[in-house]
């Protein structure tokens, strides 16, 4: 479990790139399951929290809030942007954390980055063992609809000072997706820099999804598609969210 993360070559491209994507289609969904339920104040844990989008949501909102992820470089990101947070450098799978929280929240498809079931399983665990009795946790993860978008073509984002490329392929037989990613980012005069990543996803269906939270030892599970709850973008497509009581 002490891979390097694929998310550390281009985690300056993830930041830039992905830093205000993700929030503003997924609110509807987060304020429903999430921000109405869980009162301010409350101990939060931002599980797989990258470089903090969504944690520095959870600190302007009130929380008392800690972010997890195993990306040093993403980390790094997040304890630069986000001082009042504490973060740390750990696998979801493999949490201990000092602390038990009273609501813990996983965003934008971060546990597809588990990539067995087993693991998978094993993530819902930690998380489960984190969190004081009756805490809320809520996840959102894709399904195998939104895998079958063909993504092959290269998509390209182009900023005086960076370009980044990104382009995807899905394995139907193994439910494996991979994502390639490549940033120029310029550095000193006509001097560029090249980083390049492959992150990779596991497809998992709903069933087997609900079946590894309840084994976890989570009750009250809820699961809904992103598009009921108001998530109206092409986020919204193939994804679920879930909540559930510890
Ligand atoms: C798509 S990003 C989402 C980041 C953040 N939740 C957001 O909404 O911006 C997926 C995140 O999961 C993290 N991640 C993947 N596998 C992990 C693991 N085994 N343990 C902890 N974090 C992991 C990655 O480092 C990355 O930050």
């Amino acid at each position: 479990m002490s891979d390097v993360s694929a998310y550390d070559p281009i985690a300056s491209m993830y930041h830039a790139l992905w830093f205000d994507w993700y929030l503003p289609s997924a609110m509807p969904a987060l304020e429903r399951l999430f921000f109405s339920r869980v009162p301010m104040g409350a101990r939060v844990l931002d599980v797989c929290c990258g470089s903090g989008h969504v944690t520095k949501e959870l600190v302007r909102r009130g929380y008392t809030v800690a972010g997890v992820d195993n990306s040093v470089e993403l980390i790094t990101l997040a304890r630069q942007h986000l001082p009042s947070a504490r973060f740390y450098l750990q696998d979801v799978r493999n949490l201990d954390l000092p602390e038990r929280y009273e609501a813990a929240l996983s965003t934008f498809d971060s546990l597809n980055h588990i990539l067995t079931l087993a693991e998978l399983r094993t993530a819902f665990h930690a998380i489960h063992t984190q969190l004081q009795a009756g805490g809320i946790f809520v996840f959102d993860m894709n399904l195998p609809e939104a895998y079958a978008i063909d993504l092959k073509q290269w998509s390209v984002d182009i900023h005086d000072n960076s370009v980044g490329l990104v382009r995807g392929e899905y394995d139907v037989a193994h439910g494996r997706a991979r994502t390639e990613l490549v940033w120029f980012a310029r550095s000193t005069g006509d001097c560029w820099l090249r980083k390049h990543s492959i992150v990779q996803q596991q497809c998992y269906t709903l069933a087997e999804i609900l079946a590894s939270v309840q084994a976890a030892g989570f009750k009250q599970i809820h699961a809904a598609p992103a598009e009921s709850l108001g998530v109206r973008t092409e986020l919204g497509y193939g994804r679920v969210f879930v909540s559930a009581i510890a």
